[in-house]
């Protein structure tokens, strides 16, 4: 349990948030199931990157941990080898959902596990097309969920899944397992989902088309390549400085390198909308994507706005906060199509709801979203985080401008994404 009381502080200055949770991700398993050497720059230190990076060593992937960069010597799509134990991915999502594609296609026995907020998200969106390509997958409730048991196989089927679901964890998922068959491999998706996979698997040299909502793999499927990957820092943790600052009275903060993927930045459109004082400048690429630097002020005015549709996949890990600011602009803002909030870390729907509920915001829940009507005082109170590094990381910042102190419990799952999150608050504060 903390206790946060910080109305009378602003956010003054600037800060290079951590690296972008998705690439780390992505940057270890690709790397490992590619044959030549890989340096990885700015890998982010969080419990769940380091959980993709244990368990492709228990995989028996050569991973070389230096003091500011990882090298991996990849020996080939086919290296890998048969765990001795089960492995623990610990509360991630990305980390069990991509790594059942590699495994999908090799032809061992292999258990997956996480903490018990993990063990009760829904792993039958990868695991039905996984079987589909040919792949064993078992799991508890008739293979719903984790633990996840899988024998894969050398020579996987070909695929063409239409997903029910705008998910890059199940397209990527398909997509890994696709490089374990010569057969035509496809995904389409209602709305597109960020490509960091499709993006990262080109860089390696693998055939990736993209036609409007459907990715194919294309003829060449090794990943042949020495590379160096530079990890920008990760627009879903600067979301929480960018939203502190429209909120608080007199801030400024300039947040480096972040990356600027359009997959990616729903919230930057939807505060442009609300009438937010940014900018963004000095835009670069990084490792094939783009970065830029942003400038936020504190905006008295905000005016509510409609989020939905095509909309939710680039902004689906921001909208807890995005509610939060939406607690302080004029007017109802109304969240929808967002029904996939329900199976995150925590159902970010009520957690989001009953928190703002809880330190005083009009918030009505919906099956899919929420109505948020603007401009109350917020006073303060009891937070629950539900185990939700995002929900603690809101909620911190609700204390910026409640009247009372706020009391958040679990505050140790920050390390999931931003492990050094209070002390960068810290810094930030005047
Ligand atoms: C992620 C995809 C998103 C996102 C998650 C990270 C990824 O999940 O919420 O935090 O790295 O592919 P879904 O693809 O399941 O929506």
């Amino acid at each position: 349990m903390a206790v946060f009381h910080l109305k009378g502080k602003k956010l003054k200055g600037e800060l290079r948030v951590p690296s972008d949770k998705s690439i780390s991700h992505r940057s270890i398993m690709l790397s490992s199931i590619n044959r030549g050497e890989v340096i990885i720059k700015n890998f982010l230190p969080s419990e769940d990157c380091l959980n993709t990076l244990k368990a492709f060593l228990e995989l028996g992937a050569d991973i070389e941990k230096r003091s500011d960069e990882i090298l991996v010597r990849g020996r080939g799509k086919r290296s890998l080898k048969e765990p001795f134990n089960v492995i623990d991915l610990g509360n991630s999502g990305t980390s069990i959902r991509l790594i059942s594609g590699i495994l999908a296609g090799q032809p061992f026995y292999s258990v997956l596990t996480g903490d018990k907020y993990l063990r009760r998200r829904p792993m039958d969106r990868i695991a039905v097309p996984l079987r589909m390509m040919g792949a064993q997958i078992y799991g508890r409730e008739g293979g719903k969920y984790p633990p996840l048991t899988i024998i894969g196989k050398e020579k996987l089927k070909g695929i063409k899944y239409k997903s029910p679901k705008a998910s890059a964890q199940v397209k990527s998922s398909i997509l890994l397992a696709g490089l374990f068959t010569d057969e035509e491999v496809e995904v389409t998706e209602p709305a597109k989902s960020r490509d960091h996979t499709e993006r990262m698997l080109r860089a390696f040299g693998v055939d990736v088309i993209e036609e409007g909502l459907t990715v194919k793999l294309g003829k060449n499927r090794e990943l042949e390549k020495d590379l160096e990957i530079s990890v920008p820092a990760d627009i879903s943790s600067a979301a929480f400085f960018i939203v502190g600052a429209l909120i608080t009275p007199d801030s400024e903060v300039l947040l480096k390198e972040v990356i600027l993927n359009p997959t990616r930045t729903g919230i930057l459109k939807v505060i442009k909308r609300m009438g937010a004082d940014f900018e963004v400048v000095n835009r670069r690429e990084t490792s094939g994507e783009e970065v830029g630097d942003i400038v936020v002020r504190y905006t008295p005015n905000l005016k509510a706005t409609e989020i939905g549709g095509e909309e939710i996949p680039t902004l689906i890990d921001e909208i807890p906060v995005i509610a939060l600011l939406a607690t302080q602009s004029e007017g109802k803002t109304v969240i929808k199509d967002a029904s996939e909030l329900r199976v995150k870390e925590s159902d970010r729907i009520k957690s989001t709801v009953t928190n703002l509920r809880n330190i005083g915001a009009d918030v009505e829940e919906l099956p899919d979203g929420m109505v948020i009507r603007g401009k109350t005082p917020l006073k303060g109170g009891k937070v629950c985080s539900f185990g939700d590094h995002r929900i603690v990381m809101t909620f911190t910042v609700a204390s910026l401008i409640t009247e009372g102190p706020v009391e958040i419990d679990e505050v140790e799952s920050v390390s999931t994404s931003y492990p050094g999150f209070f002390d960068d608050l810290k810094k930030l504060l005047r």
